[in-house]
C-alpha cells in the first residue's frame, strides 16, 4: 500500500482493475488506527460499472473525469482528427468514433446508463455570434437530442450536458427553454447547475451543467445543494517555472508593445506588481479595443478563463514580475493541461497549438468530476450500489490525497 502521492500513480496504473484507497501519512494514533482499516484494496467490478457514452468528447477529459470516478466509457464521438489524435494518446480508444454526429444513429450506440453532451458553444458564447441552438456548431444539440430520440426503450438513464453560461441567456432564455422541453419530450426531467472550475483550480471557468434523469423522484436530491468546494490555491502552483534567461520569455521589443497596450490603471498594477520582493504570476489576454490589440493583466493570480484562438480570443500570456523585473510569455501547453485539471495528460504526439486548441475547448476534470460525484453517481446508485464513489486519479493537484 503507498503512502506518498507520488507511488500512487504507479501503482494505480499496475493495478487496473483495483482502485487503491490511499490517505495521507497518520500522525496521530487515532488516525493510525483508521487507517488500518482502511488499509484494503477496494476492488471495482468494471463491468459493473456505469456505462457511458460521450459525445462530442472532444481530447477525452469528461472521460478522464468520469473513469476517475468509477464510471466506463463504452462509446464516443468526435469529428475533429487531431483530437482523436490527443483522446487516443491517452485512453484505449476502441469506443471512439471520428466523423460527424449527424452520421451516428441510434442503434451504433451501444446500452448505456449515461450520455454526455459538451456540444459547442459558438453560437451561445456572449463572444460568439448568437445564433443560438439554430446556429451550425451549437445547433449539434439537436442531433444529441435525435440519436437519444432514436434509441427508443434503450434511452439512458442520466444524461449530462455541458456548456457556456450564455446558454441560458441566449436568445432571452428560449434556448435553453427549447433543450429543456426537447429532453423533458424524451423523458429527462432536468436541473440546471452551474458550476466555475474556480472552485478546484485557479481558473475562471464558469459552466452550466444540465443533468437529466428518467427517475424524476431522485433528481431534486438534497446531495445536490451541498456547499461546492473553495480552492484556495494560485497560479504559483500551475507555471512553469522557467529561468530569466529562457528564450520562451518575449524579447524587449514585444515586451514594450505589451507594456504600452496596457491601460493606465493596468499599467499600475504591474508597476506595482514589480516592486514586490518575490515572483508573482499573473494572466493576461489580448483584446481589440477601438480597433486596436491590447493586453489585459488579471489583478488576481488565477488564470482567466481558457478559450481557442478562434473568433477573436487570443491565446493566453503569462506574466512573472517581482525583484524589479517584469517578463511575459505565451502559456504553455502543459499550463493548459494543468489548468483543465489534466496535469499529466500526454500531449507529446501533437503540435503545442494543436494541444493548447485542445484545452481551449475542453472541460475541466475536477468540475465534472465532481457533478459526478455529487449528482450521477446518487442517480444511479440503486442499479449500482457497489460502485466507489469517491476516488480520483490523475486530475488531483500536487499535493491532495487520491481520496477527497
Ligand atoms: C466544447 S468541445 C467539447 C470538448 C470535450 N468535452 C473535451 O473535454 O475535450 C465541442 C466538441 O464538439 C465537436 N464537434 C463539433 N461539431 C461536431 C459534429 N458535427 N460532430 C461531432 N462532433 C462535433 C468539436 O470537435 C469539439 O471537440
Amino acid at each position: 500500500m503507498p503512502e506518498a502521492n507520488t507511488e500512487v500513480p504507479k501503482a494505480l496504473e499496475a493495478m487496473v482493475d483495483t482502485v487503491l484507497r490511499y490517505r495521507p501519512k497518520p500522525t496521530s494514533a487515532a488516525q493510525k488506527k483508521r487507517k488500518r482499516k482502511q488499509k484494503k484494496a477496494i476492488t471495482i467490478d468494471r463491468s459493473r460499472a456505469p456505462r457511458v457514452a460521450e459525445f462530442f468528447a472532444g481530447i477525452g477529459l469528461v472521460r478522464r473525469a468520469l473513469e476517475g470516478e468509477g464510471f466506463r466509457i463504452v462509446f464516443a464521438n468526435d469529428i475533429e482528427p487531431t483530437k482523436a489524435v490527443l483522446y487516443q494518446a491517452n485512453f484505449d480508444a476502441s469506443d471512439l468514433v471520428v466523423g460527424d454526429v449527424c452520421s451516428v444513429r441510434g442503434r451504433d450506440v451501444p446500452d448505456i446508463d449515461v450520455a454526455t453532451a459538451s456540444f459547442p458553444c459558438t453560437d451561445l458564447s456572449l463572444a460568439g455570434n448568437r445564433a443560438g441552438l439554430a446556429g451550425k456548431q451549437s445547433g449539434m444539440f439537436w442531433e444529441f437530442a435525435r440519436v437519444l430520440d432514436e434509441m427508443g426503450k434503450r434511452r439512458p438513464t442520466v444524461v449530462m450536458l455541458e456548456n457556456v453560461p450564455g446558454f441560458a441567456t441566449s436568445r432571452g432564455g428560449q434556448d435553453m427553454r427549447d433543450a429543456l422541453a426537447k429532453l423533458a419530450e424524451l423523458g429527462y426531467q432536468c436541473d440546471v447547475i452551474p458550476v466555475d472550475a474556480r472552485w478546484f483550480v485557479p481558473q475562471s471557468r464558469p459552466r452550466m451543467f444540465i443533468v437529466g434523469s428518467r427517475r424524476h423522484d431522485l433528481v431534486a436530491s438534497p446531495l445536490l445543494r451541498r456547499e461546492p468546494p473553495v480552492c484556495a490555491e494560485t497560479l504559483s502552483a500551475y507555471v512553469d517555472r522557467l529561468s530569466s534567461e529562457d528564450p520562451r520569455w518575449w524579447p524587449a521589443d514585444r515586451l514594450g508593445r505589451f507594456l504600452r497596450s496596457l491601460s493606465p490603471i493596468q499599467a499600475e498594477r504591474v508597476a506595482k506588481l514589480r516592486c514586490v520582493g518575490k515572483l508573482e504570476w499573473s494572466t493576461a489576454y489580448r483584446r481589440t479595443r477601438n480597433g486596436c490589440a491590447v493586453w489585459e493583466v488579471r489583478p488576481d493570480s488565477v488564470s482567466g478563463c481558457l478559450r481557442t484562438a478562434r473568433g477573436g480570443s487570443s491565446k493566453q500570456a503569462v506574466m512573472e514580475t517581482g525583484h524589479g523585473d517584469v517578463r511575459v510569455r505565451w502559456m504553455s501547453a502543459r499550463e493548459y493541461a494543468r489548468l483543465q485539471g489534466a496535469p499529466d495528460f500526454h500531449i507529446d504526439d501533437v503540435s503545442e497549438n494543436a494541444a493548447i486548441f485542445g484545452f481551449g475547448d475542453a472541460v475541466c476534470v475536477p468540475a465534472v468530476a465532481w457533478v459526478a460525484r455529487s449528482y450521477l453517481l446518487p442517480l444511479l446508485q440503486e442499479k449500482f450500489p457497489t460502485t466507489h464513489r469517491h476516488v480520483t486519479t490523475r486530475s488531483c493537484p500536487v499535493g491532495m490525497s487520491l481520496m477527497t
